[in-house]
């Protein structure tokens, strides 16, 4: 593979820019998942020794960042991902003290009440936090004024005729943008009001990523010039709409000290009585 450090080495990624760019692009599920974590981590206060988990983590290198990075304790929880090849990364990346690969499903999770100091995820919430009781859930896990930090694909606008023919059309590669999942992308006003309807948050903020769209598209074109792309490039699609639609949103909060109903407990129905 041909060198592509230079083509991400980004000013506003400085923490980033010290890995190693093949190891970026071989582990890479779609966004640059390090330029992500650092831009969150800026609205996070991380400090060594917590415990972090990291939600559908994928390959685990925003876990290998957050350790490296912050010497905190991650968890790195996925459903798709083995956690076998997670592990062979991790202890690759010499965290194997800090960082805990596992296979999780979001509406699952195995961990005590109050366990994690802090819950951030990359490129995932999207796929199972739009319910509006998800968050509710997931601050069971989470200790009193803990830390929440969500980055995800969302929206710009709302979408009142629908998402554009610049994402929906075919590119010149044949791949269209949007698929039907991408219904799940929402306006950071979606979840502003979300979060702030949960008793369970307090200090919730919502922002986008100023040229988010131009961070996507710069990766997609080196991860398809080096040969890695794991879907059809989407750069062409991201160039077109110029980020009047397509946004990443940055969502933190920080965790009550409610107590949170687990309304996901199989268990549920016999300790109210209803199913004995
Ligand atoms: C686009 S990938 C992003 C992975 C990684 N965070 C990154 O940025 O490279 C989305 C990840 O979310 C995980 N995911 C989706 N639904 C999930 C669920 N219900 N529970 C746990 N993980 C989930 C998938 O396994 C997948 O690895």
């Amino acid at each position: 593979m041909s060198d592509f450090s230079a083509l991400l080495q980004k000013p506003e990624f400085p923490r980033s820019a010290k890995y190693d760019a093949g190891w970026m692009i071989d582990n890479q599920m779609g966004p640059n998942a390090l330029w992500l974590v650092e831009w969150l981590c800026e609205s996070l206060d991380l400090k060594p020794g917590m415990r972090v988990l990291d939600l559908g983590c994928g390959k685990a290198i925003t876990s290998i960042f957050l350790a490296r990075e912050f010497g905190v304790r991650v968890v790195a929880a996925d459903l798709w991902m083995s956690p076998d090849n997670n592990w062979k990364r991790v202890v690759e990346a010499g965290v194997a003290d800090l960082v805990c690969p596992i296979k999780a499903e979001a509406h699952a999770l195995p961990f005590a009440a109050g366990y994690f100091d802090a819950v951030v995820s990359v490129d995932s919430y999207q796929y199972y936090g739009t319910d509006e009781l998800y968050i509710d859930y997931l601050s069971r896990f989470v200790r009193p004024d803990g830390q929440f930090g969500i980055v995800e694909v969302g929206l710009a606008r709302e979408l009142d005729n629908g998402p554009p023919a610049s994402l929906t059309e075919p590119q010149s590669n044949g791949k269209a943008f949007w698929e039907p999942a991408c219904r799940s992308f929402k306006t950071a006003e979606f979840w502003r009001k979300l979060w702030r309807g949960s008793p369970l948050l307090t200090d919730v903020s919502v922002d986008m990523q100023a040229d988010g769209w131009r961070h996507w598209r710069d990766f997609e074109v080196v991860v398809e010039a080096a040969g890695k792309s794991i879907f059809p490039s989407y750069a062409e699609a991201l160039e077109k709409d110029h980020g009047q639609t397509i946004a990443f949103l940055r969502l933190t909060a920080r965790r009550t000290a409610k107590e949170s109903d687990d309304l996901y407990d199989p268990a549920l129905g016999v300790k109210f009585g209803v199913d004995v």
